[in-house]
């Protein structure tokens, strides 16, 4: 497994461009199989987890056909089966994406049960009894979760206990062919859920409330093709500008969105960063200051994200002063706060909240990474430490950074990837 070098130090300088968001990419590939016709996806980022969800289509019996862009165009048509394996699903989660788009469009879908992850149990309950509630037989056996139904799914009136984003993606995309209306009460508003909404709509579906707690789709007989660029990648436009304002530096991110980052840039803009923004770019100036410490609370859109605590652990870690971060979404998603420890960092758990003392700077050591956002963390964290930091285990950055190590050399990081 290749290991990632960093010598620490340099404050990132420079622009970069951000890629298409893995977490839209995702469900939208897995919404080409409700139509027979052809639906070209572009602005795919070079993920693993996109290349682990093309490899689920090809078990399906679908063809995907990539060009040299990376943009998919898929035809469900030669479909031969039903079931998303297990050795797939135990590498990506968002595998169960598929379910909903089976089960709607052929009455029937076998997908292995996504286990837990570093991060927490993450069960798929809701997912299940939504479906469940539209009329699907569904039974977990031996791992797998067995679903079917005669004939079409019903519309229902479903209200979701939780925020869920890929429970609220999955009943979605099942309720555009469901029989009916179906409304999704306490729905997932984050902007992949909005983009998906987007790219469904242009397939002929009919959605309206996308965004706000409340999603309402009228079923229709079936869906058509269409092209769609999937939009750009807030959490790693966030990763960027955090580590640029932990690095005391003055970075461009261009291609981006700035305005589905309201809660990250005044956070930001609270740990003492000059933020300029324009139609589609961000720009992030500490002028050589120290970053402020600053405190926040994970939650659903439109709150502070979770998939950008970690990072912002990171920059607490030598900012100013003391600040406390509170986990809300997952329930074991600290694992970050132990190895930055081990990097001189002043950080104590009390419960789900983390409080940071900032130091100076860190002291790199060899870390290891347990999650996708803790090892971008732990990355921002070698960039803060005086001498070299080694980050193990990268598969993970791999399966939801593109090209990390280029990007932020880009920057002026001495970053450089060593096979192990
Ligand atoms: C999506 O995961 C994202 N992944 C995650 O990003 C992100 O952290 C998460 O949403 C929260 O924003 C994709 O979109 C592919 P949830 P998801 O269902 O949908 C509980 C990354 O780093 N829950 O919104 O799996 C669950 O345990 C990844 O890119 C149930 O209890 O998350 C969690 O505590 C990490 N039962 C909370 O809800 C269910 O049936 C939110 O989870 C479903 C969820």
């Amino acid at each position: 497994m290749d290991k990632l070098l960093i010598q620490g130090g340099v404050s990132l300088k420079g622009e970069i461009r951000i890629a298409g968001a893995k977490n839209s990419a995702l469900p939208i590939l897995a919404a080409t199989l409700l139509t027979h016709d052809t639906v070209k996806v572009c602005n795919l980022p070079h993920l693993y987890d996109i290349t682990t969800m093309i490899e689920l289509m090809g078990c399906l019996g679908v063809e995907p056909i990539i060009d040299e862009k990376l943009n998919v165009e898929i035809n469900s048509s030669s479909i031969k089966h039903f079931n998303a394996p297990y050795e797939l699903v135990k590498t990506m989660r968002a595998s169960i994406l598929v379910l909903g788009p089976l089960l709607t469009r052929y009455g029937q879908a076998e997908v292995a049960l996504p286990g837990g992850c570093a991060i927490g149990s993450r069960p798929v309950n809701l997912h299940i009894s939504a479906l469940q509630a539209m009329g699907a037989n569904i039974t977990v056996e031996n791992g797998y979760i067995k679903a079917s139904v005669q004939g079409k799914l019903k519309g229902a009136h479903i209200f979701m206990d939780l925020v869920t984003v890929t429970g609220t993606e999955n009943v979605m995309m099942a309720a555009t062919l469901a029989e009916g209306q179906t409304i999704i009460e306490n729905a997932a508003r984050e902007p992949e859920v909005v983009d998906l909404a987007n790219c469904l709509i242009a397939m002929g579906a009919d959605i309206s409330g996308q965004g706000g707690d409340t999603i309402v789709i009228n079923g229709v007989d079936e869906l058509h093709g269409c092209t769609y660029a999937v939009m750009p990648d807030r959490i790693e436009t966030g990763t960027y500008l955090i580590a640029a304002a932990a690095t005391r530096g003055h970075i461009k991110v261009k291609d981006t969105q700035p305005d589905i980052l309201e809660s990250v840039l005044s956070k930001l803009e609270q740990a003492g960063s000059e933020i300029k923004i324009g139609e589609n770019w961000i720009e992030l100036d500490m002028h050589g200051q120290r970053p402020k410490a600053v405190s926040l609370r994970t939650a659903p859109y439109p709150a502070f994200p979770t998939d950008m605590q970690a990072q912002f652990t990171a920059l607490n870690s030598v900012a100013l002063g003391s600040g406390s971060i509170t986990e809300t979404v997952f329930e074991n998603r600290f694992m970050h706060v132990h190895e930055m420890n081990r990097m001189g960092a002043s950080m104590r758990v009390e419960g789900n909240t983390v409080i940071v003392d900032g130091v100076e700077a860190l002291m790199g050591a060899p870390v290891m990474a347990t999650d996708l956002r803790a090892s971008a963390s732990l990355i921002i964290a070698g960039l803060v430490s005086e001498n070299e930091t080694t980050v193990d285990r990268i598969y993970h950055i791999d399966r939801g950074y593109e090209c990390i190590e280029e990007k932020l050399q880009l920057l002026g990081a001495q970053i450089r990837r060593i096979p192990s």
